[in-house]
């Protein structure tokens, strides 16, 4: 199947810092944004794709680009826009996101006819401009602490702060059957994570809400709960944990991913004052996933 829908890339390079801020930048004028590191070095130069449907305007582009250079204090990026070939996005899409097995998950695109191996929990998914493919450490590393959490329980309460894709909440619904609240203060990722939830038939479980912190009241009436994942990054994770933390029920779990190594005690760090100590640590790719239990 090949789409002739025109499509126009956006690419840049960044070090790790900037280059945050650069999508960040784009993703109100783009539709979708993504970036990898180049090769290993998770310290080193990143490549930053966006991708429109339309033309995009040069001059948008750059003052985007430059007034987030300047917040951060870098100096504005050189970038390209071309236009795409058309190409076979179903075959490409497979291609560069084949299923994966994470613990008991087994996560594959949504038209993927790939055989499911017997006995895992299957999460067809479509990513779509939200993050959460299954593919990034943390998000594995997030997967992997459902996993274990979930072998002992059973129709926990759960919440997915900045859910993405909701592939954290259609482990945790799946997995044991959890009553997952998914919430994103983005609503593109919002919209994405019901179109996923209602693909694996899970949307009774799963309730999506548009929320910033955790003492907005969608998040809070729901609770408490055994357990909350949030995956997002060090600096918002930390000033997060004053309205996350009340929402743990005594003796639950709360999962943090979106760091590095480095950056893990000083995220600990700030939750230890609200009785959360750590349980277990997933360490993948220098990302560490932190597993804290409240006491
Ligand atoms: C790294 S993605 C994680 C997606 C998915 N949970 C996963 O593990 O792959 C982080 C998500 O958090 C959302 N986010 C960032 N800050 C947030 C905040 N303060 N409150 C809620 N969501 C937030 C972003 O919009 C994004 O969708």
């Amino acid at each position: 199947m090949t789409d002739q829908t025109p499509l126009w890339r956006v690419q840049l390079s960044a070090g790790p810092d900037a280059v945050e801020a650069f999508g960040a930048a784009l993703e109100p004028l783009c539709d979708s944004v993504s970036w990898i590191a180049d090769g290993d070095d998770i310290q080193g130069v990143w490549t930053l794709n966006a991708f429109l449907g339309v033309e995009p305007d040069r001059g948008l582009i750059a003052a985007a680009l430059a007034s987030a250079a300047s917040a951060a204090g870098v100096a504005a990026p050189e970038f390209t826009i071309r236009r795409e070939q058309p190409r076979d996005w179903l075959a490409e899409n497979m291609k560069s996101f084949p299923p994966r097995r994470i613990g008991r998950f087994f996560i594959i695109g949504t038209r993927d006819p790939s055989p499911v191996p017997e006995g895992v929990v299957e999460l067809r998914l479509n990513p779509g401009a939200a993050f959460g493919s299954g593919e990034h450490a943390t998000t594995a590393g997030c997967l992997m602490a459902i996993d274990a959490f979930s072998g002992g329980q059973r129709q926990a309460r759960v919440l997915d702060m900045g859910c993405g894709s909701g592939i954290l909440s259609l482990g945790a619904a799946k997995s044991c059957r959890a009553q997952v609240v998914a919430a994103d203060s983005d609503p593109k990722a919002v919209a994405v994570s019901r179109r996923n939830m209602i693909r694996n038939k899970v949307h009774r479980q799963v309730r999506t809400v548009l929320a910033h912190r955790g003492d907005c009241r969608a998040i809070r009436d729901s609770g408490p709960y055994d357990l909350i994942v949030s995956n997002i990054l060090a600096r918002p994770l930390r000033r997060m944990a004053r309205t996350l933390s009340p929402n743990l029920r005594p003796g639950g779990v709360l999962v943090l991913s979106g760091f590095l190594i480095r950056d893990a005690a000083r995220v600990a760090g700030a939750y230890r004052p609200f009785g959360l100590r750590i349980l277990d640590r997933i360490d993948i790719d220098g990302w560490r996933t932190l597993v804290l239990v409240r006491s």
